[in-house]
Parts: C-alpha cells; sequence; structure tokens
C-alpha cells in the first residue's frame, strides 16, 4: 500500500519534474540580442546619471569615471548578458524595472531601490546597453 501511494506520487509529479529541470537548460541558449531599446534613452544623459546615482560606488563601470566599486558586479558587456542579477531574463525593459526598483525583483539583495524614475532608469538603460 504505501508503494503504491509512492509511486503514484512519482507517477504524478515526475512530468512536472522533469519539466522544470529542463526549462534552464533550453533558456541557455545565449543568442540574447539586447542592443535594441524599445524605449526611447539617452544614453548621454544615461551616463551622467550613473554618475549622480554614484552606481560607481558598487559597481566598476566601463567609460564612467571613477566608477570603480566592487560592492556588486562589474557592469560589463551588459548588451549581451542573458540574465540579469543571475534571475530575470535581460530585456531593456527587464533592465529598466530592475533599475527602478531592484528590490521588488529579488527581495534582499544588496542593490538598494534609489527612487529611480522611469525616465531616468530608460535613459541608464540606453548607456547601460552601449557596453557590448
Ligand atoms: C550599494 C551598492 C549598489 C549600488 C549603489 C548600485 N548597485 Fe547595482 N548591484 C549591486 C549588487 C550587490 C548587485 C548584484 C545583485 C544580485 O546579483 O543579487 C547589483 C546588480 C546590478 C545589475 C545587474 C548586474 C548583473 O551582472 O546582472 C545592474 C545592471 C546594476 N546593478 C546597475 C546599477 C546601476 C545603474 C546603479 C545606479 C543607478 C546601481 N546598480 C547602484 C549593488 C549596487
Amino acid at each position: 500500500m504505501r508503494n503504491n501511494s509512492v509511486s503514484l506520487f512519482a507517477a504524478l509529479h515526475l512530468p512536472m519534474l522533469l519539466l522544470f529541470a529542463a526549462a534552464p537548460l533550453a533558456g541557455c541558449d545565449n543568442t540574447h540580442t539586447g542592443t535594441t531599446l524599445n524605449f526611447p534613452g539617452d544614453a548621454n544623459r544615461g551616463k551622467t546619471l550613473i554618475a549622480e546615482y554614484g552606481c560607481g560606488n558598487c559597481h566598476l563601470i566601463p567609460k564612467v569615471a571613477g566608477a570603480d566599486g566592487n560592492v556588486g558586479p562589474p557592469l560589463l558587456h551588459l548588451a549581451n548578458r542573458v540574465f540579469i542579477a543571475g534571475y530575470v531574463r535581460n530585456s531593456p525593459e527587464n533592465m529598466s524595472v530592475w533599475l527602478q526598483d531592484p528590490q521588488r525583483i529579488l527581495p534582499g539583495n544588496a542593490m538598494p531601490t534609489m527612487g529611480i524614475s522611469r525616465k531616468d532608469s530608460h535613459d541608464i538603460t540606453a548607456f547601460l546597453y552601449s557596453l557590448e
């Protein structure tokens, strides 16, 4: 009787487990092309904003003077990155949402929500996506 219920559990749940196990592999195609912004963004203004918000205290950021922080990951090759924070798919929309509220996307991570507006997040995203 006990064995029967175990195999019933396996019969019902194994396909689901396999589905979940396969999903990350299927997603690992590495063919992301993030360079096309789906919204208007001013990369030059974004670069200025990055300096103003002090992102460089925590991140190494190419082309931004003094941005050599080592609290978070270096912001290199972001246009070609597959995931943001190893968690959400990298797209301009997701990057913009991440910048506005990283704590909502990944609660408890070390990047603070800094009160960045939608407009500012778009301009910062435009700059970050210029880092190929
Ligand atoms: C107090 C430190 C801190 C500040 C300030 C900060 N970040 Fe972060 N940031 C982090 C940390 C830590 C992570 C990694 C989060 C994780 O992976 O869980 C991160 C992750 C990121 C990522 C994802 C990187 C990746 O490799 O996937 C981006 C993009 C990013 N930050 C951009 C910015 C920008 C732009 C600013 C300024 C508006 C900023 N950050 C300000 C600490 C910070």
